[in-house]
């Protein structure tokens, strides 16, 4: 008998921590059909509502009923990382329209095989280099598809790529594993695509990125991090495809509240 509930409570955590990419795979389905439909009953119905951490929007909690979920947007372009072992998902979203365009960066997270956490970082004119011409275009001359299974970095590598990125703003003296090339993707603003193309240019000093909340894919050696970019605490994005340890592109997404963060045009990030 003891032996029985024992067993069976044990089963109930092996499965409970346990997540697939399929499972992960049809939430973000989900999620991408309800900001399509403007429609979110279907997605509701996933939550997890005995563990539930909230819907945030630009690091703010709010109601569901009362985000961008229930604005239909037509949805030009999709691209998201799975992460198994932490149970999440992130999702890049464009809708390039001419008229109500945005940029939206979403992180699930899911406990008890359901979603129990919504982060989404939404972006549109006014924030930071926002440009949807620049960001549709661009994000289709990029290659973050699968990595062959022999030529994967690990979690931990991947993410120490993106941490080193991050400490630099606050420390000068990290090294970050640069790829050569190495492009960013800020708010529409692109960098060199060529061969000599180098993201290490212009990155500012005590600035520090708190708050971190990590998905990784080593599939496709990519991880994203939301996180508050500077003493202001701006919600921001920041996701990075690392190919042979070494950082590949950055895509930046940062809502400040302000047009363009407060700034004149600078290379800042
Ligand atoms: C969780 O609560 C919301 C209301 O906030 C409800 O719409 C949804 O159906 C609930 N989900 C489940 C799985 O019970
Ligand atoms: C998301 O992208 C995939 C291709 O990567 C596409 O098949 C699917 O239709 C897209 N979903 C939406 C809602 O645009
Ligand atoms: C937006 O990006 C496109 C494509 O890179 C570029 O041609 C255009 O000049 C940019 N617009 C602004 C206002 O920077
Ligand atoms: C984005 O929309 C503009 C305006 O409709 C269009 O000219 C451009 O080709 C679109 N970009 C992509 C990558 O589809
Ligand atoms: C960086 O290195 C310099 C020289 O060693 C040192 O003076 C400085 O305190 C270091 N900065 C940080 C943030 O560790
Ligand atoms: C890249 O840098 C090398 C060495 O400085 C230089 O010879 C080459 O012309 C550069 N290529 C481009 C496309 O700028």
């Amino acid at each position: 008998m003891f032996a029985n509930a024992a067993l069976v409570l044990g089963l109930a955590a092996t499965v409970a921590s346990h997540c697939t990419r399929p499972q992960l795979v049809e939430a973000v389905d989900s999620y991408l059909a309800t900001q399509t439909s403007g429609k979110t009953a279907a997605f509701k119905a996933r939550f997890d509502n005995s563990t539930w951490l909230g819907y945030y929007e630009n690091a703010k909690k709010i109601d569901v009923d009362t985000g961008i979920l229930n604005k239909p947007l037509a949805i030009t372009h999709n691209r998201s990382l799975y992460d198994t072992t932490s149970c999440a998902t992130y999702t890049e979203v464009i809708v390039n329209s001419t008229t109500d365009p945005y940029v939206i960066g979403t992180q699930l997270r899911f406990a008890n095989h359901k979603i129990n956490k919504v982060d989404m970082i939404v972006t549109k004119p006014g924030d930071w280099l926002f440009n949807i011409t620049g960001y549709a275009y661009w994000v289709t001359q990029e290659n973050w598809g699968t990595i062959p299974e022999e030529q994967r970095d690990t979690r931990d590598t991947i993410k120490k790529a993106a941490d080193a990125y991050c400490d630099l703003f606050n420390n000068p003296n990290v090294t970050v594993p640069w790829g050569k090339p190495c492009v960013r993707l800020e708010g529409g603003l692109y960098g060199d695509p060529g061969p000599n193309g180098t993201c290490a240019g212009g990155v500012p000093s005590g600035v520090p990125l708190r708050n971190r909340r990590y998905v990784i894919d080593e599939t496709v050696g990519a991880v994203d991090v939301m996180l508050d970019f500077g003493n202001s605490g701006w919600p921001d994005s920041h996701e990075f495809r690392i190919e042979n340890g070494k950082i590949r592109y950055v895509h930046t997404m940062t809502h400040c509240g302000i047009p363009n963060c407060g700034l004149r045009f600078q290379r800042f990030d």
